[in-house]
């Protein structure tokens, strides 16, 4: 095995190491940031999500501001909700878990969420500043992926990015950043022609696909930084495991550096919801924005 191994694990550490920093420098204002967590109905793992969130958001010194609602809850209920939060002053950052029911409009209640508190950068105001190039709320799993790829490599300036996977949450506002990093970009998906020579192209691969293992270490360039934002539990000596998009061993084989299934990106997202609370607190109250934690 020839990679780097990126720590994401021991990354998110540091994320919110400065983040507690920036929040116990917000004391001295008399300000403590809040993030509200919406849960509508039981998933199991989105329960196990929500509670690690509002965990780690009291371990950084911010308020944490859970609301569960029933599998049943209607439509009106819910903006009722979320407009009461987005009045609340205590309430800079505001979350819905996803998926919610099937009887609900996500992106109608993503929508009806303030954007300057819509922490997860989803609301389609957000959208919009990211791929204009503005000053916008930037989804949390490609921002842990921008900040792990700018601390392994410097500038991204110039370099062949190839992004695998064509999501809202992921593939899309990763393909702005690195746009925004002055990056050359192609976008792979299912459809995508000749796949594996597309990601040879890569100087930097970005593999957000939600297929266990589907990249094998001779889709890579020698030498390429690989970020595996895929975790897929699959069947393993009479248990299960968590794997990513990509095929690590063989990858690792190839690749100058490669982040692990799990330990990689996985604890970047939340140590980044964090962050962007601390963001639109900051931003809230005209206050300069953190650094480091931003795109
Ligand atoms: N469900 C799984 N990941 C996420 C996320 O990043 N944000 C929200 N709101 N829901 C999720």
């Amino acid at each position: 095995m020839g990679a780097a191994i990126i720590d994401g694990k021991a990354f998110a550490a540091r994320v919110r190491a400065r983040v507690a920093e920036g929040v116990a420098g917000l004391a001295g204002r008399g300000i403590v940031p809040g993030l509200a967590v919406v849960l509508v109905g039981e998933d199991p793992a989105s329960q196990v999500y929500v509670r690690s969130k509002g965990r780690q958001t009291v371990e950084v010194g911010m308020r944490s501001f859970e609301h569960r609602l029933p599998a049943d809850t209607g439509e009106a209920a819910l903006l009722d909700l979320i407009a009461q939060l987005n009045a609340d002053p205590a309430v800079n950052g505001i979350l819905v878990q996803l998926p919610l029911p099937g009887h609900l409009n996500s992106d109608l209640v993503i929508n009806a969420i303030d954007p300057a508190k819509d922490v997860d950068g989803f609301h389609i105001s957000n959208v919009g500043l990211l791929s204009t190039g503005q000053k916008a709320m930037v989804p949390c799993t490609p921002l842990g992926c921008l900040m792990m790829l700018r601390d392994h490599l410097g500038s991204l300036s110039g370099l062949e990015a190839v992004v695998l996977g064509r999501s809202n949450i992921v593939g899309k506002p990763m393909v702005q950043l690195l746009l925004g990093d002055s990056c050359t970009v192609t976008v792979a998906h299912s459809r995508t022609r000749d796949l594996p020579d597309v990601c040879r192209r890569a100087d930097i691969l970005v593999a957000a696909v939600g297929r266990p293992q589907m990249v094998p270490g001779d889709w890579i360039k020698p030498g390429a930084t690989v970020i595996d934002v895929g975790i897929n539990r699959v069947a393993h000596e009479g248990g299960t495991r968590l794997v990513g998009d990509v095929d690590f061993d063989s990858a690792a084989a190839v690749a100058g550096a490669i982040t692990p299934v799990p330990g990689g990106v996985g604890p970047m997202t939340i140590a980044c919801l964090l962050a962007n609370t601390l963001t639109a607190t900051c931003r809230a109250h005209g206050l300069p924005e953190p650094e480091g934690l931003t795109a």
